[in-house]
């Protein structure tokens, strides 16, 4: 089961106890830890954000300092509890076709190139939304290839698509597969009607769930992708990591890439963010919008 950061834990407990605002060796305690554990460089301008995100788990525990806190999560093994700062501190912004110059990319021209493949390497296809955050992502790409390849191509194993991402709360938002209207008002239309369907969640709150057949295509799973070795025995033709190198470390962002690159197919996609720009990629061909090609 994953962990929630809005969970109950957190809200009901104490909202009495005053937290004071980290001092700033209190701020590098944790901008090291989130460096450490995460990837993630924060500035010093980021101590605002620590407070802001932070705090009521502080007060859930009735801690008044960012200093007992760090005391508190270094002397517990309680893998939890660590897992509750990494929901708060990872920023999860995301949406459907966002960045929908991609999408237009893959259906041009990348999807047709695995559709006329005769050779047994595009037989499967395996495709990865790193840092996937609530899903859209994920069910935008997984949209968009049931459309273009058809249920014939795609079923009985014919495509998986694999979601990960650090955060626990979001991938529970992912799997759940409901969205508001407002959500899914980027996607269009006709696969609106097609690929979500109202449904009740709530007396008298409608929510708009992703079918079954575009579920199916998907598996999310939470793991952090600074780990050595990630859980994932295949290789893929297609990666997207949007959004996530420009939280990380230079150096972060580098190991990742490679790792990344590692885990593509000969011949495979990785999509960056639009703005994540600027990386040379070993043995890679760079084709447009953050666009890249394995040899
Ligand atoms: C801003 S969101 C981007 C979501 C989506 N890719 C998009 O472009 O809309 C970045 C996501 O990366 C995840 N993330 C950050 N660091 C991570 C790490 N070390 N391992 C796995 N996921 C991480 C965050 O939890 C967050 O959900």
């Amino acid at each position: 089961m994953l962990l929630d950061n809005s969970s109950d834990i957190v809200t009901t407990r104490a909202r009495l106890t005053k937290v004071n605002e980290p001092t700033d060796d209190e701020f590098r305690l944790f901008r090291d830890l989130v460096l450490k554990d995460l990837g993630m460089e924060w500035g010093d301008d980021k101590k605002y954000l620590l407070y802001a995100r932070v705090q009521r788990i502080l007060q859930a525990h009735q801690l008044e300092t960012f200093q007992s806190y760090y005391d508190y999560i270094e002397s517990t093994n309680n893998r939890n509890e660590r897992q509750l700062l990494y929901n708060a501190v990872t920023t999860t912004k995301s949406g459907f076709y966002r960045e929908k110059q991609h999408f237009k990319f893959l259906r041009e021209n990348v999807f047709p190139e695995m559709k006329n493949h005769n050779s047994k390497r595009y037989s499967k296809l395996r495709f990865w939304s790193a840092g996937c955050s609530s899903g859209e992502e994920t069910y935008t790409l997984a949209m968009e290839a049931h459309d273009f390849f058809g249920t014939a191509l795609i079923s009985n194993g014919g495509l998986r698509i694999l979601g990960s991402d650090v955060n626990t709360g979001v991938l529970e938002s992912a799997i759940r597969g409901g969205y508001t209207e407002e959500q899914i008002s980027t996607i269009p239309v006709s696969f609106q009607k097609r690929f979500l369907l109202p449904t009740a969640v709530g007396k008298n709150v409608f929510q708009r769930k992703v079918i079954d057949d575009i579920q199916n295509l998907i598996q999310f799973r939470q793991f952090n992708l600074m780990d050595n070795v990630y859980p994932i025995a295949t290789k893929f033709q297609l990666i997207f990591c949007r959004n996530l190198l420009y939280y990380l470390h230079p150096d972060k962002r580098e190991y990742l890439l490679q790792k990344l690159v590692d885990h593509l197919d000969e011949g495979g996609w990785l999509v960056l963010g639009i703005t994540e720009t600027g990386y040379k990629l070993d043995g890679m061909k760079k084709l447009a919008f953050s666009i890249y090609q394995k040899n």
